[in-house]
């Protein structure tokens, strides 16, 4: 069989910008199962939930659809060494994806800051890891000048093939929903490359005429880390950072996303949001999402508690239809787990999280 059609991204190739000879690097990514979640849904106050759950990736998160392009683009462009700035997914997937290629790769990371589990992705699939003292803004600024000269290939969200790869689950969404979009597509927000892309997918179904109606994309952002909401909020003609993000969500943790424009045309666009949540919040909507036996890493999480805030907050109707987007699996970061449900979590600001 060709590899291509075992890859959740590439059996999209049609709408991916390679010739049909190119050499794709692939882990068998994608083809990622839509969860429905009766627990998460009463919790929510919504008739149904569906959850599309990225974590079932290779390397565990959403990030594998992405890297499988960016680094095929990279094979092909001959290029010696791959690195990116990373919260640890982007990092672990760029290693095992660059392992595949044969690839040289480095991998920049706050140091303290990293769940564990992510980082031993990264050493075990062979990559260099260089720990910086300062936050995820630090790192992706120091990656971009050490890039900058072309000897390095950068494959952070802002390398469009990331974004090319990662419109690919708007596609593969849309078939499980026998091409009929829901109303609420919700996803959590970082740098903002997710939404970036589900935004393109979205555009491209459309101009394809493969559905009739675009879904609401709202993005749910950490309240100690959200600046993109912020510029929601304030109508604002362009996105002040945030110089000290703060979330126990460490995927999130970023003040300066470098995506925000092309999430904002996506938001915009599509009539949606950007809201926040707290991190009560996130660790309760996690723990439901592990009693529907889903599970996820906090940062997904955001999802399934900004739609509890929407619905209490009446912009969310209960018969409304509404996916979630969970990005990373439950076993990326057991501390927190651990930690919540022994009652020793404490948020950023010394809060205890008390959890359900
Ligand atoms: N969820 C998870 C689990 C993530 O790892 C990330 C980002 C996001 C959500 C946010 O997605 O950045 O496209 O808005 N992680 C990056 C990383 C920053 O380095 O792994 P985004």
């Amino acid at each position: 069989m060709d590899v291509r059609d075992q890859s959740g991204v590439w059996r999209f190739r049609e709408f991916l910008p390679f010739a049909d000879d190119v050499e794709v690097v692939s882990l068998e990514e994608g083809n990622t199962p839509l969860y429905d979640a009766p627990r998460c849904a009463d919790f929510c106050g919504v008739a149904r939930l569906r959850l599309k759950h990225q974590g079932n990736n290779p390397t565990g998160s959403f990030k594998d659809t992405g890297m499988t392009v960016a680094v095929t683009q990279a094979k092909k462009l001959g290029v010696n060494e791959v690195v990116c700035a990373s919260t640890g997914n982007t990092a672990a997937s760029l290693a095992a994806y660059a392992a595949r290629a044969r690839l040289k790769c480095a991998i920049m990371v706050p140091a303290g800051q990293v769940s564990n589990a992510k980082l031993a992705q990264a050493i075990d699939y062979g990559a260099e890891v260089r720990e910086i003292e300062g936050n995820f803004d630090d790192c992706m600024r120091a990656i971009r000048d050490l890039a900058e000269d072309g000897s390095a290939y950068l494959v952070n969200s802002i390398n469009p093939f990331r974004i090319e790869g990662q419109k690919t689950v708007a596609f593969e969404l849309a078939e499980q929903l026998e091409w009929r979009m829901p109303d609420h597509l919700v996803v959590p927000g970082g740098n903002l490359g997710n939404s970036s892309a589900f935004g393109k997918g979205v555009r491209e179904l459309m101009a394809g005429r493969l559905i009739d109606r675009q879904p609401r994309i709202t993005v749910v952002q950490a309240a100690g880390a959200s600046p993109f909401a912020r510029f929601y909020r304030e109508h604002g003609s362009t996105l002040v950072n945030d110089e000290h993000p703060q979330t126990l969500a460490s995927a999130i943790k970023i003040g300066a996303p470098v995506s925000w424009k092309k999430a904002w045309t996506a938001v915009r666009d599509s009539g949606g949001e950007v809201i926040t949540v707290s991190e009560q919040e996130i660790a309760d909507a996690k723990a439901m999402i592990g009693r529907d036996g889903i599970g996820c890493e906090p940062a997904s999480a955001t999802t399934v508690a900004g739609i509890r805030r929407m619905v209490s907050d009446g912009v969310m109707k209960n018969d409304e239809s509404v996916v979630a987007v969970l990005t990373g699996h439950l076993l990326k970061d057991t501390d927190y787990v651990i930690k919540y449900h022994a009652q020793k979590l404490v948020a950023p600001d010394g809060t205890q999280i008390t959890s359900l």
